[in-house]
């Protein structure tokens, strides 16, 4: 299990994905459900959603410690990543200015938008890992494939 490359975990992370969503769900069981797969594939300190709501993002279906339940357009990571309509890939985050810091054992962090088919962002994906560095074109790459498909399964 431990030799098995990234692109290997993400590939089995997004079988067990397409094998559990289902349009036939509510969406906040599948967030839910798709966090505790990353969580259960990679271990990762926190991974969850902020949805949409207005001008602010606010916290949705997540596995980790305690977040912040909203986050204003453009602030943060997670508010970055919304206005942007990009991934936003922080490799040390006591380095990006306006980093909200949920918890203080975060050192690297990803967010992925999920944006619909007319271009507008619906939420965003955001994982926090306690190494610094961690993430990379590997989780990009792989991270937004799965967020494309999801979009297209959920919404
Ligand atoms: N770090 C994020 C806030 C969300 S928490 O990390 C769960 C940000 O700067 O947007």
């Amino acid at each position: 299990m431990n030799n098995q490359s990234k692109e290997e975990k993400y590939g089995l992370l997004e079988a067990e994905l397409r094998a559990l969503i289902s349009r036939k769900d509510a969406l906040v069981s599948s967030m839910s459900n798709f966090a505790a797969a990353v969580q259960s594939h990679f271990g990762f300190l926190w991974t969850g959603f902020y949805l949409v709501e207005g001008k602010e993002l606010v916290l949705g279906p997540f596995q980790g410690p305690v977040a912040c339940t909203k986050i204003a357009f453009d602030r943060g990571v997670c508010g970055k990543a919304w206005s942007n309509k990009k991934t936003f890939v922080v490799k040390d985050v006591h380095q990006f200015p306006d980093h909200i810091a949920c918890s203080s054992d975060t050192n690297s962090e990803i967010v992925v938008p999920l944006i619909d088919k007319s271009g507008e962002v619906l939420a965003v994906l955001d994982i926090d890992s306690i190494d610094f560095n961690y993430f990379d074109d590997t989780d990009q790459k792989c991270l937004e494939k799965i967020i494309k498909w999801f979009v297209s399964e959920v919404y």
